[in-house]
């Protein structure tokens, strides 16, 4: 089917109590790992493209390759911009055919955040384009950190609830504690439940958990055991991950866990079968270890057979 706007399944999923899994891709295989993932297990997807993805591919090859890949499938497919931090960005995706537009204008100040923000959603909606916006900066909480330090970085949800008034965005991501990257935590895996809570309460309308990937043991170590090295690495357990769910987060980011995925994959092949050096047989491997994760992560969000 044609893409469809963000607006469509994070609606429907925040009405339903569960979260649609939003997974980062740059290339055909990651794409498709995605898109099959989806299809298998009967839920809708989003699939995301960086400011950095749109620079390594191409914004027409991202944009054709999502539109052929959710032609293929009977499934809901929405097409987003992840992180956008700029007008002219936005405009260029927007054109092109994004169903969905984040604005990260979270560095900014809040008043500045609110008037980029509704700047996109006044270009967007007319569209029929959804829009994610962030408030708060991501980073992990440690332990010894004091009220003032987390109260200067993650959301409070008064402004959250000013904010979401004010320009009228679609989805919201709050800063609650994760970070992007292998490396979320150094200590106990925590996020700010409370403050989810009262964002929930306060705006109602779905929200985002960036920097959300579970980071697996058993994908570190394949790597680790095939030529890699990546130590310390740590992610969001799954059961963090449900609760944050049931306290209302109806979008889940991942990237990380289909890096790692694809990487242990590829170091594999090559260690083990040293004779190969067709691109398809070191990359249908990937696709293949990627999709089992894209697949397990849609069961823990509680999206399959949602389509
Ligand atoms: O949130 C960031 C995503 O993982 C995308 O990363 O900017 O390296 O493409 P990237
Ligand atoms: P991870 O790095 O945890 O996969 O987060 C990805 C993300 O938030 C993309 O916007
Ligand atoms: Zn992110």
């Amino acid at each position: 089917m044609s893409l469809v706007p963000g607006k469509v399944v994070l609606d429907a999923a925040n009405k339903g109590g569960y979260a649609i899994g939003a997974f980062n891709f740059n290339n055909m295989e990651i794409l498709q790992a995605i898109i099959d993932a989806a299809e298998e297990e009967k839920s809708p997807v989003i699939i995301a493209a960086s400011e950095g993805a749109i620079k390594y591919a191409g914004l027409e090859m991202l944009v054709g390759l999502a539109e052929t890949a959710a032609e293929k499938v009977g499934v809901p497919v929405a097409l987003h911009l992840d992180h956008g931090t700029h007008y002219d960005i936005i405009l260029r995706c927007l054109r092109a055919g994004f169903t969905s537009v984040m604005i990260d204008a979270s560095s900014r100040p809040f008043d500045e955040n609110v008037k980029l923000t509704k700047q996109i959603v006044d270009i967007a909606h007319p569209m029929g384009v959804s829009v994610e916006a962030e408030l708060g900066r991501l980073m992990g909480i440690e332990d010894n950190i004091s009220v003032a330090e987390r109260d200067a970085v993650l959301v409070d949800p008064d402004q959250a609830e000013k904010f979401v008034e004010l320009t009228g965005v679609d989805s919201l991501a709050p800063a609650i504690g994760t970070s992007h990257g292998a490396f979320k935590f150094k200590g106990e895996a925590k996020l700010d439940f409370d403050r989810l809570k009262k964002v929930k309460e306060k705006t109602g309308i779905p929200l985002v958990l960036h920097g959300a990937s579970g980071v697996p043991r058993h994908l570190l170590d394949t790597i680790n055991r095939f030529g890699g090295d990546i130590k310390g690495a740590k992610g969001l357990p799954a059961e963090t991950l449900q609760k944050a769910i049931a306290y209302g987060i109806n979008k889940v980011n991942t990237d990380t866990d289909l890096r790692l995925a694809f990487t242990g994959a590829i170091r594999e092949v090559l260690a083990e079968k040293k004779e190969v050096f067709d691109p398809r047989k070191i990359l249908g491997p990937a696709r293949e270890k990627m999709k089992e994760v894209i697949k397990e992560r849609m069961r823990l969000f509680g999206s399959v057979n949602k389509a």
